[in-house]
């Protein structure tokens, strides 16, 4: 089924000059993007977009972390992309993160409370649909 996600190149990922190289992924792999901008969010996009982890103790430097400078916001689109996307980024923890995957090939752990993991993506439908609106309004 053809579907849509929020992808999002975090601060980290566009201060390390890897916006090119993320991109390049998602066009080879052959997902569309339908719409980009660069935005520094503000924290009442963060408190609704991270709605399940305000609270959690990462949360605080979380928010400094996605706030640290602008952030790449796309829709994506393609049959099954949310699963797609998620597995070219890799897992959240860019050191478990397997080789070939964005975190795995790009990422790696630095000292400080924040885990920073250079993309994001929609886990679910529901949450893309969310998300979208969000950061799209
Ligand atoms: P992501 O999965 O894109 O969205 C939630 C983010 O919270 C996650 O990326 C990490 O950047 C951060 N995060 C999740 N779990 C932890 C953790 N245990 N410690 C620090 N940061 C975390």
């Amino acid at each position: 089924m053809t579907e849509r996600t929020l992808m999002l190149i975090k601060p980290d990922g566009v201060k390390r000059g890897k916006m090119g190289e993320i991109i390049r992924r998602i066009e080879n792999k052959g997902y569309q993007i339908s719409a980009m901008k660069m935005v520094v969010p503000t924290e009442e996009l963060l408190n609704l977009h991270y709605a399940e982890h305000v609270g959690k103790p990462y949360y605080p430097s979380l928010v400094n972390y996605m706030m640290s400078g602008p952030v790449v916001v796309m829709i994506g689109e393609g049959t099954n992309i949310i699963l797609g996307w998620r597995t070219l980024m890799g897992e959240t923890n860019p050191t478990k993160a397997a080789p070939g995957t964005i975190r795995g090939d790009l990422g790696r752990e630095w000292d400080g409370e924040a885990m920073m993991n250079l993309v994001h993506g929609s886990d679910s439908l529901s949450s893309a649909k969310r998300e979208i609106n969000l950061w799209f309004t």
